[in-house]
Formats: C-alpha cells, sequence, structure tokens
C-alpha cells in the first residue's frame, strides 16, 4: 500500500466516527441548552449512516493507511446495535486500535457487551467529583456517581488503562481539578485534562476562560509532584506527567497554548457522513451521497484520496496569528472529539 500524504507529510492514520449527534447531555461548551431544545432537530435515522455504510467506510479508510477507530458522538451509546457495529469493525484487517469517548451515562449495562464486541479502549467525560459543579458542567443530567458506578462496571468486565476526560473552564470547575486526579491517582485511571477549545460556533468561548496547561500542572504538581514523560507514540495529542512516586499519570491536551497539528493524523466522520480533515474544518467531503449513489469503493477512495492529498490544515497551530477568530466549521456534537 502506498502511503497516502497531505501537503505536510501526515499520513492518515486514525479516524474518528461520530456515529450519533444526538447527546443526553447539555455540556455549555459543546451543546448549549438554549440552543439544542426540546424541539432540536437532529437527524433522523435516514440521515444517519447506516450500519452497513459506517462498516464499509471503515473498510475504505483502513484500506487508505487508517489504523485506529475511535468512536464518538454526540453521545454513542444513543446508536442502537453499536456492539454489532463494532464486531464489524474489528473484523477490518488493518484496524488495529478500537476506542470510544463516552460520557458514561448508558455505559454501566452495556460495559459486558461493548467488551464482547471487541472493543479495546474507553475513555469517559468527567468534568469534576463534585456533583454541583459536574451539574453545570453538563447541564444537570447526571450525577457524577453515575458514571463513576459505570466506570467501575467497565473495570469489572475487563477494561483496563481507562482514560477520563476533563474540560477545564475558568470560574467553573477549575478548582476541583485536583480532587479529580488524587481519587484516579494509583487506579490506573488515566485523568486528561483538557483546555477549553473555541470549537464550533455556539459556545461563546473566550480565552478567559481557559485555564492553561501550564497552570493545571502547577496546581496538581504542589500537591501530587510530576514528572513530564516522553509521549507514547508520535502525534500524542496529551502530554503525559507521571506522578514522581510511581503511582500513574496524567495527561494535558492543550490545543490552546501547545498546539500540535504538526503531527495530526486525524479525520473526522460526522454522524451524516460529512468527512471532516480538521477539527475546526469549514468544509467537509459529503459521503453519504457517494456511499447511496452506486459509486464504487475505487470512486469513493478517490474522492477521499483527492482531500487527503490536499489537506494543508494547521488551525490551533494559526490560532495565535488571528487577530479575530474566523468563523469555524461543524460543532464538536456533530464531529466527536
Ligand atoms: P488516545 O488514543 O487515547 O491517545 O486518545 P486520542 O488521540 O484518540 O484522543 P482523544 O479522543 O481521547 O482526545 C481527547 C480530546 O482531545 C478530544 O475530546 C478533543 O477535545 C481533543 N482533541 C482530540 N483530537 C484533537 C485534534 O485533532 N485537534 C484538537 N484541537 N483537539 C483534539
Ligand atoms: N473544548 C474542549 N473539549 C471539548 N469537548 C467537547 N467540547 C469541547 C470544547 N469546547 C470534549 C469533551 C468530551 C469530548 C467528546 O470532547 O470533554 O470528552
Ligand atoms: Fe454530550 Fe459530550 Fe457534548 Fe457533553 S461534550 S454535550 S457529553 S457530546
Ligand atoms: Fe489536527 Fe486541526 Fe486539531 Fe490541528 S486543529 S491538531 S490540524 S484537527
Amino acid at each position: 500500500m502506498t502511503i497516502l500524504r497531505d501537503k505536510f507529510g501526515r499520513p492518515m492514520r486514525d479516524l474518528r466516527i461520530s456515529v450519533m449527534d444526538k447527546c443526553n447531555f447539555r455540556c455549555p461548551y459543546c451543546m448549549p441548552a438554549e440552543i439544542f431544545g426540546e424541539n432540536y432537530d437532529f437527524l433522523k435515522k435516514d440521515q444517519l449512516l447506516s450500519d452497513d455504510e459506517l462498516v464499509r467506510l471503515g473498510e475504505l479508510f483502513a484500506q487508505l493507511g487508517v489504523t485506529k477507530l475511535r468512536i464518538t458522538g454526540g453521545e454513542p451509546l444513543i446508536r442502537r446495535n453499536l456492539d454489532q457495529i463494532i464486531r464489524r469493525w474489528m473484523a477490518i484487517p488493518g484496524i488495529e486500535d478500537v476506542a470510544m469517548t463516552t460520557n458514561g451515562y448508558f455505559l454501566k449495562p452495556m460495559a459486558q457487551k461493548l467488551k464482547d464486541s471487541g472493543l479495546h479502549r474507553l475513555t469517559i467525560s468527567l468534568d469534576s467529583l463534585d456533583d454541583e459543579v459536574f451539574s453545570q458542567m453538563n447541564g444537570a443530567r447526571s450525577s457524577a456517581t453515575r458514571v463513576l458506578e459505570a466506570l467501575e462496571e467497565a473495570q469489572r468486565v475487563g477494561f483496563e488503562n481507562i482514560k477520563i476526560n476533563c474540560v477545564v473552564k475558568k470560574g467553573v470547575n477549575g478548582h476541583t481539578v485536583v480532587d479529580l486526579a488524587r481519587h484516579f491517582k494509583g487506579t490506573g485511571v488515566i485523568v486528561r485534562y483538557i483546555e477549553y477549545m473555541d470549537v464550533g460556533n455556539i459556545n461563546g468561548w473566550k480565552l478567559d476562560d481557559v485555564v492553561t496547561a501550564d497552570e493545571i500542572i502547577a496546581i496538581i504538581n504542589a500537591e501530587m509532584p510530576l514528572v513530564e514523560v516522553p509521549p507514547n507514540y508520535r502525534g500524542e495529542v496529551a502530554n503525559r506527567y507521571q506522578y514522581a512516586d510511581g503511582t500513574g499519570e496524567i495527561g494535558l491536551i492543550a490545543s490552546v497554548t501547545r498546539p500540535f497539528c504538526g503531527d495530526c493524523t486525524r479525520v473526522r466522520l460526522s454522524a451524516a457522513g460529512e468527512f471532516y480533515t480538521c477539527l475546526f474544518g469549514k468544509q467537509a467531503l459529503d459521503l453519504r451521497t457517494p456511499l447511496r449513489d452506486g459509486s464504487t469503493d475505487a470512486d469513493v477512495l478517490q474522492l477521499i484520496s483527492d482531500v487527503w492529498s490536499h489537506r494543508s490544515d494547521r488551525y490551533s497551530e494559526r490560532r495565535t496569528s488571528f487577530t479575530e477568530l474566523p468563523t469555524k466549521g461543524a460543532e464538536m456534537f456533530r464531529i466527536g472529539g
């Protein structure tokens, strides 16, 4: 297989597939409740990619060099029969790693089925252990206890090295980051703190709302000393820090203050089949139409290859040079994290 490269020589390795645009949470940084009300027009069933279409695209992307799938949403566990789709993705030659990011709300009863499907890894979003703070971060949709119980069940059925995603927003959950770190220190669970990003156009992002990675490290390091360690693989989104006493690690995803576009091998597929080459991409390639109009695999491969070979995205690296933030493309809930 000749490796497909973009304008900066980056291969396509990591496909993030949103299987569902809906979510039962209303995190203000992603789906503010004032905008996503009762009557919000989410995708209808026939607008979502079908199971067969999702599997076909998995196969085609694998032929172009993708080795890793991350299942995202919205909330992926709202999708029926997800475990059966995962089983089919796992069987694709070349796919080495299949992970999922979930808010954990529906996870407990699904954990065993997901493990049985072969899913390798889980990342669970949990922005605070303090119920009041967590409630502010998720639009009052879940307690932290419910998510923790799901995490325990996932461990019980055999998931290892589970990661926690914690978006940090100044004045909301910044003061609870140490509690979260302390809770998981020594448990094998890796907490990854994420700088609040200006993704999409609806969350009213301001630089002032960002708690920087350096600030988060300083707060945690003051109580539990940390040592920076090298990435597990080239292009890893998180900067890794181990506890000096050897009891585990945390990660910092600093897309605002330490952008990591240079090694970005990620592509995204929305639940409606739009193909994005950047989290902040304005333009997407519609893949649902060719999937449904009888185009051959070769036709679809050509479409994807053309887009990737012309790719020159590096939004986060360029952000600091913008005098005004440009209008961006899709919202996070449409294209996953
Ligand atoms: P591992 O394989 O476990 O290392 O994780 P991953 O590379 O699949 O990353 P993950 O989905 O866990 O990313 C966590 C968060 O980082 C996401 O929810 C986003 O907030 C942010 N993130 C991931 N990829 C990108 C990216 O390409 N650009 C930017 N700006 N942020 C990203
Ligand atoms: N900034 C940073 N991370 C975000 N996520 C969603 N919106 C944002 C944002 N504006 C993260 C969530 C979740 C993942 C799906 O994406 O924390 O873990
Ligand atoms: Fe749902 Fe995740 Fe968005 Fe929160 S961040 S609203 S849990 S998709
Ligand atoms: Fe990749 Fe775009 Fe994120 Fe940069 S901003 S790391 S190019 S997805």
